[in-house]
């Protein structure tokens, strides 16, 4: 396995940003959700860092449960259409505020079907968080209501996104540098 200075090409977002603009989106979402019944839905596994720190952010009472989705065609970096579920809710949504909490949205295919699956359960509401934008890439139109940054149409890492599986566990969202990547068998 190779050593992430091998193939990083730049620091995308540095810790303290994405710290800084969570603290951020954990105000609002505060504020926001002040007297209601706030579930934090996560999305395994690219969203647990966000996640981690994002409710630790959050001021007000409130539980989270986790999901899994995989897109029908594995191995594939991009998703194509709908996606099944790989593990699903704990709980009920039923009458819950449920803010789903996403790494990144990409063509935005994953999202959306996440919210047309849940949407069926009945939550109270439901809105989308997620941390990175890759808005260029966008293909369904889906309102993400917390954002944390836009990013340019690369391949991102660290900060709970993988490369092949590794490198989740890294502090800041790096870019990768094609030429110096080895991808494992
Ligand atoms: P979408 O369905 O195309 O919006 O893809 C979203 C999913 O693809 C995310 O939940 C990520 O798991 C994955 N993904 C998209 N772009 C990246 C990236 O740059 N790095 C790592 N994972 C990514
Ligand atoms: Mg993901």
């Amino acid at each position: 396995m190779q050593d992430y200075h091998d193939f990083l090409a730049e620091i995308l977002i540095p810790a303290d940003e994405l710290q800084g603009r969570i603290a951020e989106l954990g105000a609002e979402i505060s504020r926001d959700y002040a007297g209601k019944n706030l579930h934090l839905v996560c999305i395994l596994r690219g969203g647990v860092l966000f996640l981690a720190d994002l409710m630790r952010q959050i001021s007000i009472p409130h539980t989270i449960d986790f999901m899994a989705v995989s897109s029908y065609g594995a191995g594939a970096r991009q998703t194509t259409g709908q996606v099944r579920i790989a593990l699903d809710l704990k709980e009920e949504i039923q009458d819950r505020d449920v803010l789903l909490v996403e790494d990144i949205v990409d063509s935005g295919f994953t999202i959306a079907s996440v919210v047309e699956l849940l949407s069926t359960r009945h939550p109270r509401s439901m809105q989308v968080c997620a941390l990175l934008d890759k808005v260029e890439r966008r293909e369904v139109n889906v309102p993400i209501n917390y954002r944390g940054f836009v990013i340019p149409d690369k391949f991102v890492f660290g900060y709970g996104l993988d490369l092949d599986e590794y490198y989740r566990n890294l502090p800041f969202i790096g870019t990768v540098d094609p030429n110096r990547y080895q991808p494992n068998e």
